[in-house]
């Protein structure tokens, strides 16, 4: 693994391997051992979109390992007076040790990876979020145990998010039911790639079809950052439908968990009593962040 772009450009192993690691660098942060497994190293965290989470965990993160934290403001760079791409990517190699990025586009990220030579990590695209699901995932085999066999379910919107939880779901050997409104379906790319999973992925534009039997249920807002000038649009297609439940969930398995990348609207896709019932679940996924993008990290960058 070069990279973290996206997840379907790694393999089961190699997602086992970060969840295994991440689980370690909880367990040695709870238990006051120190993991400083990359001193001395610059992680150049750049964002074009708001965020809590990410910034906060990855500077947290790269600390908390020894290292440095450079934060960018995408809109302040050359890149965005028109200076190539790969010449950035060329340049920040000779300065740091690695890159977090979120911005819109994925061709970008993929062109900072080609032409750069140090680690590069999506921190969101429009495409994808997989920082956001390897804490997903983390947090559901904490809960559970296990990730093999288990249903997870998608409410909402075929976004970042949706495209990679059904990746990494299906890797990582879950079922996969995703119920999103007609014209809001996941990438193309990924119902491909579901394509040879058969029947163990379902698409639906039924919420109770795809919760029924859920281990798992997750959401995300019906209009991603970008997306703002649609929001009267979306909120037609999504509401009265699209939204985690009391009702939606009693088609679920006993003892459901309920995952939410955060920010969450409350009262939109998730009513506020199912966020309060499952908010330590919640915040525990917002935790991971922090545990997952550290075992990236070391993945990626030490010894390099
Ligand atoms: N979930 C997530 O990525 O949060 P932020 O937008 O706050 O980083
Ligand atoms: N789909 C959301 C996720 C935010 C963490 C967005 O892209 O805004």
């Amino acid at each position: 693994m070069k990279h973290l772009l996206k997840l379907l450009d790694l393999s089961s192993e190699e997602i086992f391997k970060i969840l295994d690691l991440a689980d370690k660098l909880k367990y040695e942060r709870k238990h006051g051992i120190a993991h400083k497994r990359l001193e001395g190293k610059i992680m150049g965290l750049i964002f074009e979109k708001s965020s809590t989470r990410t910034r906060t965990s990855f500077e947290t993160g790269i600390f908390q390992l020894g290292g440095h934290a450079l934060s960018l403001n995408v809109s302040d760079m050359q890149i965005r007076r028109g200076e190539p791409v790969e010449d950035t990517a060329r340049v920040l190699s000779r300065y740091i040790d690695g890159i977090m990025i979120r911005t819109s586009s994925q061709s970008e990220i993929e062109a900072l990876a080609e032409f750069g030579s140090i680690p590069v990590i999506n921190g969101l695209t429009d495409f994808a979020h997989p920082c956001q699901v390897l804490a997903d995932l983390m947090t559901i085999r904490e809960y559970k145990g296990r990730l093999e066999g288990l249903n997870m379910c998608y409410i909402g919107d075929g976004n970042n998010m949706a495209n990679s939880l059904i990746v990494a779901g299906l890797k990582t050997g879950m079922n996969v039911r995703v119920a999103c409104p007609k014209g809001f379906e996941p990438a193309q790319t990924v119902l491909e790639f579901t394509k040879q999973y058969g029947e163990k992925f379902t698409l639906t534009t039924e919420p109770k079809d795809a919760a029924k039997n859920a281990d798992v249920v997750l959401t995300d807002v019906w209009a991603s950052m970008g997306q703002e000038h649609e929001r009267e649009q979306r909120v037609r297609a999504f509401e009265g439908k699209y939204q985690v439940n009391d009702e939606l969930l009693s088609y679920a398995n006993e003892g459901c968990m309920v995952q939410h990348c955060l920010p969450a609207h409350k009262g939109e896709e998730i009513t506020a009593c199912v966020f309060e019932k499952h908010s330590d679940e919640i915040f525990d996924e917002a935790e991971n962040r922090l545990h997952a993008q550290k075992a990236v990290m070391v993945l990626l960058l030490e010894d390099k």
